[in-house]
């Protein structure tokens, strides 16, 4: 891609900072953020990209929710929007922040939409960032685009242990109790957050007539780079604490970084594609075979290199279900994202 003009909504994030250096070498890139110019950083107190580090650059101001001259003005002309605004999904899953991150995505994906129907001249493309994770959990063959089942319910999507029944059974207790049998609160037990996240978000994101602009929704698997999501498990390896998670046997989907950012050149440069489109490495692999080849790449602290010294192996302990429960609690997110 060259001297194109792309936007990135919710870029100043991992895989947003990621693509402004991959494509901002030969295009202007524009970033629309809720941050004011004077504090730009991200969920990684990073600082963010400017013109000094040699790519073509500009933050523009939004709220992720409405459409406003500001930024509409400069999505008229586009030739890509790429939108990866939403709330982090690492947290705990409260009331509160269940809404911030359903509303911010579907949110965002909504006020895009409004902004290109209104504009004179709408961006050729807009690929609008989804995830794998609405897919079934799967073990005996892949979710591709053709044959790949979407998740239902709360247990196909994820492993189900001890833990998870018995809260389940004391929500579900107290939903009938508290809101009545036939209450949403009730019901909606049975569905999968995560899942119904990534539905509504896609959902929305198709509702949008754009008839001027092909669009693609990137179901992207967890994406690995220098940062992001890799940092945890990367510090976990560091102290020895490097082993499988619960079983073992729950698959990783994962994708390189550069792979999201080649993927989204060649969509935008193949002008039949449209719809949606799996981003992910073709091999999956279990969390203990990824756990394992962690801790033969990551560097071990000095009490780590010394123990693998004397002893000649690379240890790493195993955390049970109900240990990453309450380590999952400590450190403010949920298993659901590890196991
Ligand atoms: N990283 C992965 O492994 C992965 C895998 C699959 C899908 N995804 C999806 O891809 C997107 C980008 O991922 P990422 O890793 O780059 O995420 P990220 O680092 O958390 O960046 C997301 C950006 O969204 C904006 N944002 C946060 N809360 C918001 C809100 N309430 N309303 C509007 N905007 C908000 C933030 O920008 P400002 O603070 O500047 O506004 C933030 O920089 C996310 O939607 C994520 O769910 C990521």
């Amino acid at each position: 891609m060259k001297d194109k003009k792309i936007i990135l909504a919710g870029g100043s994030g991992f895989i947003g900072q990621f693509l402004a250096k991959y494509f901002g070498g030969d295009n202007e890139i524009i970033v629309l953020t809720r941050q004011s110019g004077a504090t730009h950083k991200n969920l990684y107190t990073e600082k963010l990209l400017t013109e000094k580090d040699g790519i073509q650059i500009r933050y523009v101001k939004w709220d992720g929710q409405r459409t406003e001259e500001n930024w509409q003005k400069e999505i008229d002309g586009a030739d890509l929007m790429i939108n990866l605004a939403g709330k982090s999904v690492n947290c705990r899953y409260h009331k509160k922040q269940r809404h911030e991150i359903l509303e911010s995505r579907i949110g965002a994906t909504r006020a895009i939409g409004e902004a290109i129907r209104s504009i004179n001249s709408p961006p050729k493309v807009w690929i609008n960032v989804a995830s794998s994770t609405i897919y079934k959990d799967s073990h005996d063959r892949p979710n591709d685009e053709f044959t790949g089942i979407i998740s239902d319910g709360r247990r196909d999507n994820m492993s189900y242990n001890l833990i998870d029944q018995l809260r389940y059974n004391k929500n579900k207790l107290l939903a009938r109790l508290f809101h009545g049998k036939n209450s949403n609160e009730y019901k909606q037990l049975d569905l999968d957050f995560s899942v119904q996240v990534c539905k509504q978000w896609e959902k929305t994101f198709f509702e949008q007539q754009t008839p001027l602009t092909r669009k693609i929704a990137l179901r992207t698997a967890i994406t690995l780079g220098a940062g992001g999501v890799i940092t945890p498990y990367f510090n976990l390896c560091k102290f020895g604490l490097g082993g499988k998670h619960g079983t073992g046997r729950q698959m990783f989907s994962w994708v390189h970084i550069d792979d999201v950012a080649r993927m989204i050149d060649w969509l935008f440069n193949n002008e039949i594609c449209d719809g949606i489109y799996n981003c992910v490495a073709p091999d999956v692999v279990s969390n203990s075979s990824f756990m394992k080849t962690l801790r033969h790449v990551v560097p071990n602290s000095s009490f780590m290199k010394t123990l693998r010294q004397v002893t000649g192996h690379r240890f790493g302990l195993n955390a049970p279900a109900f240990l990453l429960e309450a380590g999952a609690f400590i450190i403010g997110t949920e298993t659901v994202l590890m196991l």
